[in-house]
């Protein structure tokens, strides 16, 4: 099988060039201007962007929360990633009590095998660290899981500082990097008893229950801990202008920290929590959405390199799962859907409004998320030998945001009343078209499960 994308402009490695890309079988294997190849299929991108697939590292397809599960399986959230250009997913095998993360790794290998339909790999959460766990932490970044997440939110997941300084030790001297949910716990534990005390149980409070500094305080507190180990160390879904004050401040300093924001901080602020009713339960996530100033220290943390990638944090809930937290904002499901969005809606809200060139668009949703967790150059590139994941993206495409519209497994969208100008139109996983024009050609269990390389861990972005 071999297919020519023809005239279209490839973004990638922080240029853009009119050249032709050849794939035969599942590889990129001439990158050039002008290639003529007999070939089963020309995809005409005249007038279009070639890209690397985006790589969404933050996504938790089917997984139990409050008492539900998060409503995208492997398959429908993997389709999802598909129509928006989403090549790669990586999720998250979290450890239960009691478990070996040989066996948690395992068990959500067999929940994404036969779904999941793009590539995926898998971040281990670390929940119970017993020294047999701290023994296996090398084990398993050889094996392929060179990243962690560890919590300092969600009593039931988190570590305590003691176990996130022995954590962060071994992880890092087996080669591996630790990424955090970064809010305190203990503050947040208070203000929500307190809110509850006064009878402020509506989806609003849940705001009100993680201030800023919630965030910043762990974050400036992780960073103390991964400087005393010499870690590497990552932020998930950083929400807050005084989180990344932190961060900045590190970097200059030298230290390997890195940081994730998601769509949601930089488009969407604190005020959807006053929509009416139980409406707003839906933007109930942690971290909360916050104000404008954050989002423009957002935007600006994208621009400048201080953030290195934008990732889902796709976790979504059907109208009806939300409601099991009516009457008690804590009860509400943490999270919301999103990894269908990422991609379209930094190409118009971010490079379409002049936040963000392309070619960092294509660094912080593709490039630079593979070779920070190790899946570069295999993904994230457009180069020969490289996988051939790419996405064309029509940037006169018009869409409408609507739940009707998209694919995810919700009945709404956060971005009700965004229509957006710039859309994905074809998405190839190794080598085979499985979006094209709205339609969708791939198959369950089409993707694999990639193994990562700590060695393909890049230190310097
Ligand atoms: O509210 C969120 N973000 N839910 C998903 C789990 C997490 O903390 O990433
Ligand atoms: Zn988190």
């Amino acid at each position: 099988m071999s297919l020519l994308i023809k005239g279209g402009t490839v973004v990638f490695g922080g240029v853009r060039s009119q050249v032709d890309v050849l794939v035969e079988g599942d590889k990129i294997v001439k990158v050039e201007p002008a290639i003529g190849a007999d070939v089963s299929t020309v995809i005409n991108a005249e007038g279009k962007y070639v890209l690397p697939g985006a790589i969404d590292v933050h996504t938790h397809m089917q997984l139990p929360v409050s008492g539900t599960v998060s409503a995208d399986d492997f398959f429908t959230g993997a389709r999802a990633a598909a129509f928006g250009g989403v090549t790669t997913i990586l999720d998250f095998a979290t450890q239960s009590r009691g478990e070996s993360l040989k066996e948690t790794a395992a068990k959500r290998r067999l929940e994404a095998e036969d779904k999941v339909c793009i590539d995926y790999s898998l971040h281990l959460g670390i929940t119970d660290l017993t020294d047999e766990t701290m023994a296996e932490i090398p084990v398993m970044i050889d094996q392929g899981y060179p990243s962690f997440k560890l919590f300092m939110a969600y009593p039931e997941l988190a570590l305590d500082d003691g176990e996130l300084y022995a954590a962060l030790k071994t992880v890092s001297g087996a080669g591996g990097m630790v990424g955090v949910h970064a809010e305190n716990m203990h503050l947040i534990r208070r203000f929500v008893r307190t809110l509850l005390s006064e009878g402020k149980t509506a989806p609003m409070y849940h705001e009100a229950s993680r201030p800023p500094f919630a965030e910043s305080e762990a974050v400036s507190r992780a960073i103390m801990l991964a400087g005393e180990t010499n870690s590497r160390l990552y932020f998930f879904h950083l929400s807050t202008a005084r989180g990344l004050a932190e961060i900045r401040e590190a970097q200059q300093k030298g230290l390997p920290v890195y940081a994730e924001t998601c769509p949601q901080y930089l488009l969407l602020t604190r005020d959807k929590y006053k929509e009416a009713g139980f409406r707003s339960a839906r933007y109930v996530m942690s971290p909360p959405l916050r104000g404008i100033e954050d989002q423009s220290a957002l935007w600006s943390g994208l621009a400048d390199g201080s953030l290195q990638v934008v990732g889902s944090d796709h976790c979504p809930f059907r109208t009806v799962q939300k409601e099991l937290g009516r009457g008690s904002f804590d009860r509400i499901p943490n999270g919301g859907p999103g990894v269908e969005t990422l991609l379209p809606l930094l190409l118009s809200e971010g490079v379409g409004k002049g936040r963000l060139t392309m070619e960092r668009l294509v660094e912080v949703v593709s490039t630079g998320p593979a070779r920070l967790f190790g899946l570069y150059p295999r993904k994230g590139a457009v180069m020969a030998g490289s996988d051939a994941d790419l996405v064309v993206i029509d940037p006169d495409k018009e869409v409408a945001l609507s739940a009707e519209t998209l694919h995810m497994n919700v009945d709404y969208t956060l971005y009700e009343g965004f229509t957006l100008k710039g859309y994905p139109v074809v998405t190839m996983s190794k080598g085979k078209v499985i979006c094209s024009n709205g339609q969708f050609f791939g198959v369950p269990g089409g993707g694999k499960f990639i193994p990562r390389s700590k060695a393909a861990i890049k230190k310097d972005l």
